[in-house]
């Protein structure tokens, strides 16, 4: 009996915002790292490629959970979390719907004032489907 599509992580994804992500592998235990490319930003820095870290789960049910942190450090004291869930439609469409927590670095006693909150969807780009030996489905 054929497996459901897992929605492996791995590839080049963007967000309605035009941000990309790259997930690199994932590994055996749901980890995985990455490239966040944002296509906005509250720092006064050139936007640069910031590294990210996550986990899936792998389970066989489909549908699977995640989470990610990007350090933005390369040109922003912030850091974004992301947490989400990886759909498939009709059509065999993968969709990650995400919904975020930015802490922005500011002055004691201004922490109430310092996060943010947001949700972003994303999309695989064009011709970056999983490889088909990852997928069950096929
Ligand atoms: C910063 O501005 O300090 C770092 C970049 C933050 C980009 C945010 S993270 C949540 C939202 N989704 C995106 O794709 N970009 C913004």
């Amino acid at each position: 009996m054929s497996l459901p599509f897992q929605c492996i992580l791995t590839g080049l994804w963007r967000n309605e915002l035009g941000s990309k992500v790259q997930v690199q592998q994932v590994n055996g235990d749901g980890t995985f790292s990455g490239k966040y490319h944002t296509a906005v930003s509250l720092a006064q820095r050139p936007i640069q490629p910031a590294s990210l870290n996550g986990s899936q789960h792998l389970d066989e049910a489909g549908q699977p959970t995640f989470g990610f942190t990007v350090n933005w450090k390369s040109f922003s004291d912030s850091t974004t979390v992301f947490t989400g869930q990886c759909f498939v439609d009709e059509n065999g469409k993968e969709i990650l719907e995400t919904m975020w927590l930015l802490r922005e670095k500011v002055k004691a006693p201004n922490g109430w004032e310092a996060t943010r909150v947001g949700t972003n969807v994303f999309t695989r780009i064009k011709g970056q489907n999983v490889d088909e030996s990852v997928r069950s489905d096929l």
